[in-house]
């Protein structure tokens, strides 16, 4: 209105200008309506609210501003809520400029209205306002014990409730992050309940306050529960051998007044290799149980309350067997081979059921074999072919299959004598294997390279038979009159050749000749084995005396030289080999001999 006023008392005093202004107030006139469809008149709206509580009655009313008399105007109502989740025509077009809702959810309204003229124009006015829930909740837990078993109270209440609204209230409880849950009360007026956890753990009870507009609250409070009884496990051992007593008693230590627990009694044996329950779950807190077999034993009870609550407590010990195995008893009819061994196993008590089983080892188990497996006999015998150290190994099982080991040892005593052929492979070598084999002796072949590709079956027969083959080089020529390289040369092939077809390269060397000096021993890288005894059996061609030379003035250890490239020796051999054993030399190879020196 001022500025009416204002422009009035401006016109008064600028009457040479009337004219002018007459004409372009005219002109502008005349331009608005035929070109720009600007409604004439203005709008307002006016949003009252009793009270921002969501329920409360709003109402919105809407006004124009110089309006034409003769004009009828018609007013839209529309309300929107948080950005148009959710609206709702109030009133479609009509003479009616006033309106009135009521929100019941709480949040950021807007009242639109749209007022059109006759002629179709249109303007739209706004009004924002907020709805509040205008009600809190709260919610408060009575926990007078943290134990299992007691009762545990929850009370809602609802701060500056509405007197129009009625309230209702749910309860419910969760237990270690909703692994177990219960609904306590479903929405009623009761707004407080109580409940009685049975399960130790993390509890968590929910409130939902709920107003008579469908408005949720959420509330909750945490509270943790014990047990509030603990169990312990003792077991008395009194003889940590199978056979005797254990007992184990479980106790428990509550502020609980009753209980009403089971125990239940479980005995592993070596982490579950074997395991049996002695009592299932009983009011019995004690139990016994007997160990049949050593080990390293665990008894666990596992205690019940009568919520189906478990603690579970172990004890530990070790068992062993009442018995031990006694060193073996070996009785001998003399200490040369081929003397009967007789061996008893001794349990350190009688056992019943107890089965036995013998094992010799020869030198350190470079040859072994089993005497007897397990079986009722407590006796067994053997008879020992060579020289050397014997261990015999008694194994004892009893009844409920525990294992007791045990052993002793002897010396069989005899000449040794090693039995050695030069010059070979030969078409009379398979004669002296086949009657080293016939007394179950060794002899070891000094082979020549050149000779080995054309006897390859007799080399791999040697090697399988565990007779030893030894290098006596290629072409058996005096070392001593080579140069470096030919003697490696020597050397060499015949390893590689020996090797092709045994997978193993000979270990010994015997220069042709016996031919040896300082030069050569200096290339030379494996030892040089010669003779102690030299039959020349390839100078006399006649078996009868490389008999004799072989066994005359002959000593423990000789290293007795032959050829197997001659029948006269093959056949000598047939006669010196029982010759030998039966006057207690017994024929072994070079590196048995090397090792029992
Ligand atoms: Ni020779």
């Amino acid at each position: 209105m001022s500025y009416f006023g204002g422009f009035v008392g401006k016109m008064k005093k600028l009457k040479s200008l009337l004219a002018l202004l007459v004409l372009l107030a005219s002109l502008f006139m005349f331009g608005a309506l035929s070109s720009m469809a600007a409604p004439k008149f203005n709008a307002n709206l006016n949003v009252n609210i009793s009270s921002i509580k969501a329920g409360e009655l709003v109402t919105a009313k809407a006004g124009v501003q110089n309006a034409d008399p003769k004009e009828s105007y018609q007013y839209k109502f529309v309300w929107s809520c948080n950005n148009w989740q959710k609206w709702g025509v109030i009133n479609d077009f009509s003479s009616k400029s006033q309106v009135s809702l009521r929100p019941y959810t709480p949040g950021n309204y807007i009242i639109h209205v749209d007022i059109k003229d006759s002629k179709g124009n249109i303007i739209t006015k706004s009004v924002p306002f907020k709805m509040d829930l205008g009600w809190d909740a709260k919610l408060s837990t009575s926990v007078p014990k943290r134990i299992i078993g007691e009762t545990v109270s929850a009370k809602a209440g609802v701060t500056n409730p509405s007197n129009r609204m009625s309230y209702s209230y749910k309860f419910v409880w969760s237990c270690n992050n909703w692994q177990s849950w219960g609904v306590i009360s479903d929405f009623s007026s009761k707004n407080n309940v109580s409940f009685t956890p049975k399960k130790q753990g993390n509890y968590v009870i929910y409130a939902d306050i709920k107003d008579s507009l469908g408005n949720v609250v959420t509330k909750s409070s945490s509270f943790k529960m014990d047990l509030g009884w603990n169990a312990s496990l003792s077991a008395s051992v009194p003889s940590n051998k199978t056979g005797s007593t254990i007992t184990a008693k479980a106790n428990v230590t509550s502020s609980l007044e009753n209980g009403n627990y089971k125990y239940k009694f479980v005995w592993s044996r070596n982490n579950w290799q074997s395991w049996g329950i002695i009592s299932d779950f009983s009011s019995k807190n004690n139990v016994s149980f007997i160990p049949k077999n050593s080990g390293k034993y665990e008894i666990y009870a596992d205690v019940k309350d009568k919520n189906g609550n478990i603690l579970t407590r172990t004890s530990s010990f070790n068992i062993v067997t009442d018995w031990t195995a006694h060193n073996p008893t070996v009785n001998r009819t003399g200490s040369a081979p081929g003397s009967k061994v007789s061996i008893t196993a001794n349990p350190s008590k009688q056992l019943k059921g107890g089965q036995y089983k013998f094992v010799y080892s020869y030198n350190d188990w470079s040859e072994w074999g089993v005497i007897q497996n397990f079986s009722s006999n407590r006796y067994a015998s053997f008879t020992p072919s060579k020289p050397g150290k014997y261990t015999v190994y008694t194994d004892i099982k009893d009844a409920y299959g525990n294992v007791n080991s045990s052993y002793n040892s002897f010396t069989i005593k005899g000449k040794l004598v090693a039995l050695t052929f030069d010059d070979g492979p030969s078409n009379y070598t398979a004669s002296i294997l086949n009657t080293l084999n016939k007394y179950k002796v060794k002899g070891t072949f000094f082979v020549l390279g050149s000779n080995v590709p054309s006897h390859s079956a007799v080399i791999k027969q040697m090697h399988s038979q565990g007779h030893e083959i030894a290098n006596h080089t290629y072409n058996h020529k005096n070392l001593t009159s080579l140069s470096a390289s030919q003697i490696n040369a020597e050397i060499q092939k015949t390893q590689n050749a020996v090797h092709k077809i045994t997978g193993k390269y000979p270990v010994y060397l015997r220069p042709p000749y016996g031919a040896v000096n300082a030069r050569v021993r200096a290339n030379i890288k494996m030892p040089v084995v010669l003779w102690t005894k030299d039959t020349r059996d390839w100078q006399v061609r006649n078996a009868d005396h490389v008999y004799r030379q072989a066994i005359s003035n002959l000593k423990n250890g000789d290293i007795i030289l032959f050829h197997d490239t001659h029948a006269s020796t093959a056949k000598a051999i047939e006669r010196i080999v029982p010759y030998l054993l039966k006057n207690g030399y017994y024929p072994v190879t070079i590196s048995e001999l090397m090792s029992q020196k």
